[in-house]
Order: structure tokens, then C-alpha cells, then sequence
């Protein structure tokens, strides 16, 4: 590992056992208040709206429980799934592996509710076998991470210690044409993202904002030409009646020279 990568506080979150069961239901549960699966919405998205060169591979970066690359696995031939939480990255080999998970979600109080899901019921075990699930850092990726027809980091950017980091190394591991996805709400947060390295929600040295699709393009130009935006609403659920309902813009970069 990267000896720039500080354990922020915000990290050490995604590795407990409540933030587990939350995107398992996130992922894999009920749509809430008619709000699609984000991770079907997105990779649906790209699919009908982006020209691929080729199938051939894709990487998953900041995949939490794997419901992104079950999906890129349905249309891609190799998927690399990274996550910088063991327990996440646990979850989804172990899904993949069993076929089949159980999980607890709150309702009120101290009460739960058991889930059980079944992967066979969302893609075929020759299609989740594609994916190639690992822990590891976005912002220090093995240097064999290379050549991919598209990378994908959802809801990703404003959680990194050093978001231009992640943005800097995509022009060596993304193919001529190939495509960087970015999702975010933009939520920057000290916890997980120094203010110095915050890419928007900002103001730069002569005290002029600088929004964060402004800080993206700033970072990605010249290698990387602005194809679409769009607007992905989803829903976590906290409890039966409590929910986080955010919109996330996605945006498509196509890798120019
Ligand atoms: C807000 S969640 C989004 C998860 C998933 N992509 C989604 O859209 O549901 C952010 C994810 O990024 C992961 N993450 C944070 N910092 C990371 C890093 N440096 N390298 C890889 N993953 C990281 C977290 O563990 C978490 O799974």
C-alpha cells in the first residue's frame, strides 16, 4: 500500500457490520418509493447510452458489495471489483461463492428483519463467476489493473483521501476510447477528504466557488472528454421508516488521447 494512504475516519465506517447490511439492502433489496436500484440504473445507463469499442474488460472501482459488477458482468467478459472494505468485498465473494446471502436490516428500535437473497435470481453463476472481486485502494491501484474498456466509480470520488490521485492514474488503465464513469452527490466530507484535496464544494486561491463537475473537468482535460451527464436518484434505507433519498450525477469520460 501507498505510504500516502491515512486511515480516515470515514473509511473505518464502510468495514462495520451496520454499513454491511445496508448496502447489501441497497443493493440488493426492494426498490423504495419507486426509486430503481442504483446500481441497475447506472450500469443500464451506460449500457443504452455510451458506443463501446469493445466488451472485453471493465474495473469496478469502490464496488462495496458487488451489485455494479454482477450487472458490467452481464455485458463484459472480465470484471475487476476493488473496495477498500474487507467487509464489503467479504460479502460479495461470499454471495458469489454460496449463491445465496443472509442479512439483518432495523425496522425500529432494537427489532430486525431477516433477508435472504438468492444471486441466480439477478444473473447466472457462469456470469458472476466473471468477476474478479479484491480489496484494495483506488488511489494506489496494482499496476496490472490496466486496459480496460471502462472503469466505474460510483459514489466513489468524494469518499477518496486524494480524489486527483484515483483521476490522474485513469489515462494509463483506461484503453484509447475506452470510458471513465464517475457517480457522485458530490457530498464532500473532512472525514474522509482533506479540504485541500477536495475537488469542488470550494472556493480556489482568489476566493471564486469552484463546483465539482468544474474541478472533474479540470482534473481530467486533456485526456478525457466530457460525453453526458445525468441525474441518478437513489435510496438507502436506515430503518422501516427512515431513508436517505440523494441524487447523483453520473458522469461519462471519454479517454481522447
Ligand atoms: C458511498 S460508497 C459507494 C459504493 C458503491 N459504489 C455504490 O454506489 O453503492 C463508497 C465506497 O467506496 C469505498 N472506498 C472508499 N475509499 C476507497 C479507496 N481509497 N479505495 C477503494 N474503495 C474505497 C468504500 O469502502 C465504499 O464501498
Amino acid at each position: 500500500m501507498n505510504q500516502t494512504t491515512p486511515q480516515t475516519p470515514g473509511a473505518a465506517l464502510y468495514e462495520t457490520h451496520g454499513l454491511v447490511s445496508q448496502y447489501m439492502s441497497f443493493h440488493y433489496g426492494a426498490d423504495v418509493f419507486k426509486v430503481r436500484n442504483f446500481p441497475t440504473a447506472c450500469i443500464d445507463f451506460l449500457q443504452s447510452n455510451l458506443p463501446f469499442k469493445s466488451y472485453d474488460r471493465c474495473l469496478d472501482v469502490g464496488c462495496a458489495v458487488g451489485r455494479s459488477s454482477f450487472e458490467m458482468a452481464k455485458h463484459f467478459t472480465h470484471v475487476d471489483a476493488v473496495d477498500y472494505s474487507s467487509g464489503f468485498i467479504d460479502a460479495a465473494k461470499a454471495l458469489q461463492q454460496s449463491g445465496v446471502a443472509r442479512y439483518t436490516i432495523p425496522t425500529e428500535g432494537k427489532l430486525t428483519l431477516d433477508c435472504r437473497l438468492s444471486l441466480e435470481s439477478l444473473v447466472s453463476s457462469d456470469i458472476a463467476n466473471r468477476v474478479n472481486f479484491q480489496t484494495g485502494d483506488a488511489c494506489d491501484l496494482p499496476e496490472n489493473m490496466r486496459d480496460y474498456d471502462l472503469v466505474f466509480a460510483g459514489n466513489l470520488i468524494d469518499r477518496l483521501y486524494q480524489p486527483k490521485l484515483f483521476l490522474d492514474s485513469m489515462s494509463h488503465r483506461i484503453r484509447d476510447g475506452g470510458w471513465l464513469v464517475i457517480t457522485s452527490p458530490y457530498t464532500w466530507l473532512e472525514d474522509y477528504t482533506p479540504t485541500n484535496h477536495w475537488l469542488g464544494g470550494c472556493t480556489d486561491k482568489n476566493g471564486d466557488p469552484v463546483d465539482t463537475i468544474t474541478g472533474l473537468s479540470r482534473a481530467l482535460h486533456p485526456k478525457f472528454k466530457l460525453h453526458c451527464r445525468e441525474d441518478i436518484p437513489f435510496v438507502i434505507r436506515e430503518t422501516a421508516r427512515k431513508h436517505q433519498h440523494t441524487i447523483a450525477e453520473l458522469t461519462a469520460w471519454q479517454r481522447t488521447e
